[in-house]
């Protein structure tokens, strides 16, 4: 039997234009404070990219560094995959674009699309590709530019995001014990579009988003997904060393923690300093985990996203 596992710790990559909440408030002339955004967020800065910039940039950026950070040569690489729901263009996809830019010649590449949660599936999607097709290396990308979709006189979304991109890497070889890699995934589906989009009209997007619902179905459906995870790979919330969520909201997180009986300082927080970079937001914690020594190899990790649609899942890692 094989099992898919990471290989080398990830790349990131963050645009160079870091806004403080107090930034933000005079750049866009929002009516808001950081003492709101800080209290009902956790959010205190987000990145954003500069005109000229694309998910593109910022995506080969994570690529490149995940690949030198593992010495793995890019013609090595099977599968690209990334997770976005603001690709460069319709078409081609953006993964193509990374393909080129990294040299990975003999690589599959496309996008997907599953907003927030984009990444998990992603990653849940490639392991299954590797083992499959009998494929060595898989390439998954988490990027997006959401700034593009902000309509900046609304305060409720405007303080919410911010642009990143995260990548790591995955290699298909047989399993030893005790398992590592991807063991497990469960994914959810609770309606509700309406709640959160992004609307498009004459060639301008807006994010619509009725916050307290998405508050509500986050929370219920994290919760949910993630005992439904433990149960079926027969762990207990003292078994796991680190969950690493989508970073929506810290509010969320520690409503979740709560109700699962976890302590807040086991979940990998850094939505302080990125605010939600939707599909990027996992892969750029997980970066940030190994670059700051939390991590360390042998450790069970519990991945958790959820996105509109809705959509979500839960993922175990053993790093
Ligand atoms: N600054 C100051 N005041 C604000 C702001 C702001 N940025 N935004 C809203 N307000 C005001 C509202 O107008 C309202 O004023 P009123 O009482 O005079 O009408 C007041 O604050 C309270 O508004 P609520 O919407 O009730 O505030 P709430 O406590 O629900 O917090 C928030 C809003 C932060 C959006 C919350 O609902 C939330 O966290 N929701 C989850 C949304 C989320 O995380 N979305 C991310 C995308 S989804 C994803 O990634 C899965």
């Amino acid at each position: 039997m094989d099992c898919s596992v990471l290989y080398g710790i990830g790349g990131g990559a963050l645009p160079k234009d870091i806004l403080s909440n107090q930034a933000l408030a005079e750049r866009f002339h929002l009516e808001t404070s950081d003492e709101w955004i800080v209290t009902r967020t956790g959010i205190q800065q987000r990145y954003l990219v500069a005109p000229h910039e694309h998910t593109s940039d910022l995506a080969i950026q994570a690529a490149k560094m995940a690949l030198l950070n593992a010495s793995l040569d890019p013609e090595d690489l099977d599968f690209i995959l990334l997770a976005t729901s603001t690709p460069d263009h319709r078409f081609p996809p953006t993964a193509v674009l990374v393909q080129e830019a990294i040299g990975a010649k003999k690589a599959l590449s496309f996008d997907m699309n599953a907003a927030c949660s984009g990444f998990l599936f992603a990653v849940s999607m490639a392991d299954s590709y590797l083992r499959g097709q009998n494929k060595r290396f898989a390439l998954i990308i988490g990027a997006d530019t959401l700034s593009r979709m902000i309509d900046w006189s609304d305060r409720t979304t405007a303080v919410l995001f911010g642009d990143g991109a995260g990548a790591i890497l995955l290699k298909r070889e047989a399993c030893r014990e005790p398992k590592r890699g991807l063991l497990h995934t469960c994914t959810f589906f609770s309606r509700g579009y309406e709640h959160l989009y992004i609307s498009e009209n004459h060639n301008t997007c807006a994010i619509k988003m009725d916050g307290r619902e998405v508050f509500r179905q986050a929370v219920s459906g994290l919760e949910k997904i993630t005992r439904q995870l433990m149960l079926e790979t027969h762990i207990s919330t003292e078994d796991i060393h680190w969950i690493i969520p989508h970073q929506a909201n810290k509010r969320i997180l520690e409503t979740v923690a709560h109700k699962l009986n976890i302590p807040f300082s086991k979940i990998l927080y850094t939505g302080d300093q990125h605010a939600n970079t939707s599909a990027a937001s996992i892969p750029l914690a997980l970066w940030e985990g190994w670059k700051k020594g939390l991590l360390k190899e042998g450790q069970l990790v519990v991945l958790q996203a959820f996105g509109a649609g809705f959509t979500g899942g839960a993922s175990l890692l053993r790093l």
